[in-house]
């Protein structure tokens, strides 16, 4: 058998390719989704490729059940080698409009569902003195946008976390990663599009520069094929010495060094006019 890599999120984009690319790969894949329901397309892409997946249900926001159900995978597969922390979504809405109970909520999937996993896969990984834990982060970790502050800030709470995760595990043969994708073409964008409750509504103070938002990101965003962050992760799960860091698409390397070089107030200006809030 292959080595043993857990994906969270398996439902539809990036965890879906990555189950099937890894497992095309060699790896042993056990992909999860909280809801089994919505298999039939992981199932339809795994036949097609002609490669077997270990389908289970897991929610990664049950924080309680996480060890328990990893205990489980490690006495039925032997090992616990790759944890892909994938399973995420996002709320769109001025931060002004935004819950606290919708800000928590964009909090327990992006930030705990992924810290829950990691503190469950710690004890089995520094055991077997290995493994590798890939944070599907986003480039709004490192660059934070207008109406995603939630999401951003999620993703920048992870970044933070991960990188002194790093630091901390790294004697213990367990490598840490960060994978930043720009955008590309998947469910978050469409179907499983968010927006807060105040947000989409005439009341909002910012009910016109959101519906020009929105247009944006509908129509003016290039959205990249996904299967390029797929196959990202089987070559960091292959590598035995990764990075920390992987900005995935030519937008996140853009923005990321556009953001760094130019001086605040152009950069800005430039953002207001670009996703049309101004
Ligand atoms: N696509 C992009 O442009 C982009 C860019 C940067 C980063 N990302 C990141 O990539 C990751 C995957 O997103 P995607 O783009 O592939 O979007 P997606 O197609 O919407 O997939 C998100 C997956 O996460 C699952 N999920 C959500 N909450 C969950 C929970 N509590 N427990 C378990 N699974 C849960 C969803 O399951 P359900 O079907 O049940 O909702 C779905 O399988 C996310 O962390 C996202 O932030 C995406």
């Amino acid at each position: 058998m292959g080595k043993v890599a857990l994906i969270t999120g398996c439902s539809s984009g990036f965890g879906l390719l990555a189950a099937v690319e890894m497992a095309r790969a060699g790896f042993d894949v056990a992909a999860t989704m909280r809801n089994l329901e919505k298999r039939a397309l992981l199932d339809a892409a795994a036949k097609e490729a002609g490669v077997g997946l270990d389908v289970r249900r897991l929610d990664v926001t049950e924080f309680d059940s996480l060890p328990g159900f990893l205990q489980q995978l490690v006495r039925d597969r032997g090992s616990l080698d790759v944890l892909v922390n994938n399973a995420g979504m996002a709320v769109s809405g001025f931060a002004e409009d935004m819950l606290l109970a919708e800000i928590r909520r964009q909090f327990e999937t992006n930030f705990f569902g992924h810290v829950a996993m990691t503190k469950a896969a710690l004890p089995i990984m520094r055991k077997q003195r290995s493994g590798h834990i890939i944070m599907i982060s986003s480039i709004s970790g490192l660059v934070a946008q207008p109406a995603i502050s939630s999401y951003s800030s999620s993703k920048h709470a992870l970044e933070g976390w991960s990188e002194a995760l790093r630091l901390e595990t790294h004697s213990l043969g367990i490598r840490v990663v960060l994978v930043e994708p720009g955008a590309y073409a998947t469910d978050i964008w469409e179907k499983n599009v968010v927006l807060g409750e105040r947000v989409n509504t005439p009341e909002s103070p910012n009910y016109e520069r959101i519906q020009r938002f929105v247009q944006f990101v509908q129509k003016e965003v290039p959205k990249r094929d996904p299967h390029e962050v797929a196959q990202l992760i089987v070559r960091i799960a292959q590598d035995p010495n990764p990075r920390l860091r992987y900005i995935a698409g030519t937008d996140a390397h853009m923005g990321y060094w556009t953001k760094r070089f130019l001086p605040w107030k152009m950069w800005e200006k430039m953002i207001a006019r670009y996703t049309k809030i101004g």
